[in-house]
């Protein structure tokens, strides 16, 4: 389900993309991380390969927190699975990979989800769509659910914790393209968008967990940062950019994918949700 696997959805050509390719494909993790000029490359416009990225920055900075919310309850059961055959809803997969900062995926991270019904409540006596998992030994996690329904005041969302061992707990929200209430939530961060598509009657999501968990790099001598001196470009925080509006950001070529106000934070590198490369 990995859509960067098949060229569909350019989006997905991130750099860690490519390093779950990497890991979904089976390669040696330890060469794979090693490696990391040659993994480093971004997929352009025309599918050639652009300048490998030195360091792992491309829009893998830390997940961003969020609230918790009023609904998170402790003690979840540990399960990958929130449904049983007779759950109302539209069934949703969600599949990722939790990361160090180096790229390097985290074993036995804890995830705690927890999410509203179908109707847009929350199970707040028992423990209806609330569960905790651990990630396998590549870093990798699977959440059966179904799309969450909406509830006054917010976007659809997915609550979570994320904690690798003996780390801090990340609390943070996952959320949907294209829904319109994207627009008007303000806690909604278009970083935190999952790529979700379509299969059969159901839905496939994917997200990736980037911890603030120093891993040693193998290969440090290699990181020599060679990133434009600056940024600048068009682009302009507080600007309402609609689909197809083009921009200039650190010497590269973008084009918005969706609607959004521009805030700082949001630059086009960094949110590959709302810009690709032109
Ligand atoms: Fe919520």
């Amino acid at each position: 389900m990995d859509a960067s696997a098949d060229g569909t959805d350019e989006r997905r050509f991130s750099r860690k993309s490519v390093l779950r390719a990497a890991v979904a494909a089976g390669v040696a993790l330890p060469v794979a991380m090693m490696g990391v000029p040659a993994l480093a490359r971004t997929v352009g416009q025309e599918g050639g390969l652009l300048e490998p990225t030195p360091m792992c920055d491309d829009g893998d900075d830390p997940t961003p927190p969020q609230t918790e919310g009023p609904y998170f309850k402790p003690n979840s059961p540990r399960r990958t699975s929130l449904v049983d055959a007779g759950t109302p809803g539209t069934r949703l997969t969600v599949t990722g990979y939790v990361f160090g900062l180096a790229c390097q995926p985290i074993a036995n991270a804890l995830l705690d989800f927890w999410q509203a019904d179908v109707n847009g409540v929350y199970d707040n006596t028992g423990f209806r769509f609330r569960g905790h998992q651990f990630t396998n030994a590549n870093g990798a996690f699977t959440l059966s659910t179904i799309v969450p329904g909406l509830y006054p005041g917010r976007t659809r969302h997915i609550h979570v914790k994320v904690q690798a061992p003996g780390r801090p707990v990340l609390t943070t929200q996952l959320y949907f393209p294209g829904e319109p209430r994207n627009q008007t939530d303000t806690i909604f961060d278009p970083r935190l968008l999952m790529t979700v598509r379509s299969v059969g009657s159901g839905r496939e999501a994917a997200f990736d967990f980037v911890l603030n968990v120093p891993q040693s790099s193998t290969n440090p001598t290699t990181t020599t940062t060679t990133t434009p001196s600056q940024p600048g470009g068009t682009w302009a925080s507080g600007t309402n950019y609609v689909a197809g509006d083009q921009v200039t950001y650190g010497g590269a070529g973008y084009v918005c994918l969706q609607a959004h106000l521009a805030q700082p934070g949001w630059e086009p590198p960094n949110v590959p949700a709302l810009w690709r490369a032109a």
